[in-house]
């Protein structure tokens, strides 16, 4: 029984005019995961996941699949199939064609051939257009076309870059759903590339965010979402308030920031015994736990840090206000909360307020992380 689906271990990619794509890439998958890979674009996903199958040589380290090292291994000989962002259908054939080609040139006897793509398009709910060709598909069946395409020679890993791209934004969320659905029948391990977080963090079981080459953290989406451990993470994912400072103290539980508005604490987001006092630090709180109060109010919970500044601007749509709040000449922020909580109590433009948070919800970060 091999241990995992896929391991990628110290990969490199330099291309031949010296671009180096990607830096030193480790990663552990296991059989039927959905992993995602999110970053700016020009970060090294699409290289990687070209790596991965065998469309891209691998400048250095390993790439195992099953135990079974196919770092050397050409594309055709690799257990993965690849989904590109423009499906890439053949406008000559019709769907079924369409399905039935990867398995041709793998000459699969002709019989074996109609059972599989028979059963795909049943899977895929393709069958009023198996004989249509690629003008006669909406947006959501040229992507299940895609899938189908790539399903049908079984492969052990499918590899998706940005497979959703090219759909507007309602068709992409009902299939984000059914892509999800199908991976968790089918358990065949998923790896999907895309620049938006939003998507990643709701289609993967695990998210790893690149950033010029490099990975920045391998995490689960809430985790991702809620304890970074990196500036670049604190800045990407999610909706955080970032105060920088200097490292003041760093326990296992708790790090302490010297910072221009007093001492913020948060939970490390990094090893014990990696940082030393005075190292560049920051405290990163998600907006979501941040509270806004008229100055020295009471918060709703017990234990509380946080910061004063006043409100510039105050918003309401709907039920939700938003609130934009100068902490000083070098630092604004803007927050959600619910009309309900500031209506009436004083919170408008000019006025003082507090915004508050629960230190165990708060990570520290280090800049040079
Ligand atoms: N064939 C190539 N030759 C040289 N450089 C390339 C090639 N393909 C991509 N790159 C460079 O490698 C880096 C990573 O690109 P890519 O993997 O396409 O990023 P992403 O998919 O995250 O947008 C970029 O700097 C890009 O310009
Ligand atoms: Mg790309």
């Amino acid at each position: 029984m091999h241990t995992h689906d896929l391991e990628l271990v110290n990969v490199r990619k330099v291309y031949p005019g010296g671009t180096v794509a990607v830096h030193g890439f480790d990663l552990k998958v296991e059989k039927g995961e959905f992993v995602s890979f999110v970053g700016p674009s020009g970060c090294g996903k699409t290289t990687t996941l070209r790596m991965i199958a065998g469309l891209e040589d691998i400048t250095s380290g390993d790439l195992l699949i099953r135990d079974r090292n196919f770092t050397r291994v050409p594309a055709e000989q690799r257990p993965t199939a690849t989904i590109f962002q423009n499906y890439a259908i053949f406008p000559h054939m019709t769907v079924r064609q369409n399905i039935a080609f990867g398995l041709e040139v793998r000459r699969v006897a002709p019989r074996e051939i109609r059972r599989r793509v028979d059963a795909i398009i049943g899977k895929l709910d393709l069958g009023a257009v198996a004989d249509a060709k690629e003008r006669g598909l909406s947006g959501g069946q040229k992507q299940r076309v895609a899938l189908a395409r790539g399903l049908v020679t079984e492969p052990d890993i499918l590899l998706l870059d940005e497979p959703l791209g090219a759909l507007d934004a309602n068709l992409r969320k009902s299939i984000q759903e059914e892509l999800k659905l199908l991976q968790r029948e089918l358990g065949v391990t998923f790896i999907f590339v895309t620049h938006a977080q939003s998507e990643a963090l709701s289609m993967g079981d695990r998210v790893v965010v690149m950033n010029a080459g490099r990975v920045e953290q391998i995490s689960d989406p809430f985790t991702l979402y809620t304890r970074p451990r990196t500036p670049f993470v604190a800045r990407f994912i999610g909706r955080n308030k970032i105060i920088e400072g200097e490292l003041a103290e760093a326990g296992p539980a708790r790090a302490v920031v010297r910072t221009r508005f007093g001492a913020l604490s948060g939970a490390p987001g990094f090893d014990a015994g990696t940082a030393a006092p005075g190292a560049q630090a920051m405290v990163v709180a998600p907006s979501e736990y941040v509270e806004v109060l008229p100055q020295g109010a009471a918060p709703e919970h017990g234990e509380t840090e946080g910061v004063s500044g006043v409100v510039t601007a105050l918003d309401a749509v709907g039920h939700v206000a938003y609130v934009s709040v100068r902490l000083d000449d070098a630092l604004s922020v803007r927050l959600e909360t619910y009309r309900e909580k500031i209506e009436g109590r004083g919170v408008g433009p000019g006025a003082q307020v507090d915004l508050r948070w629960r230190p165990d919800r708060a990570t520290v970060v280090l800049a040079a992380a």
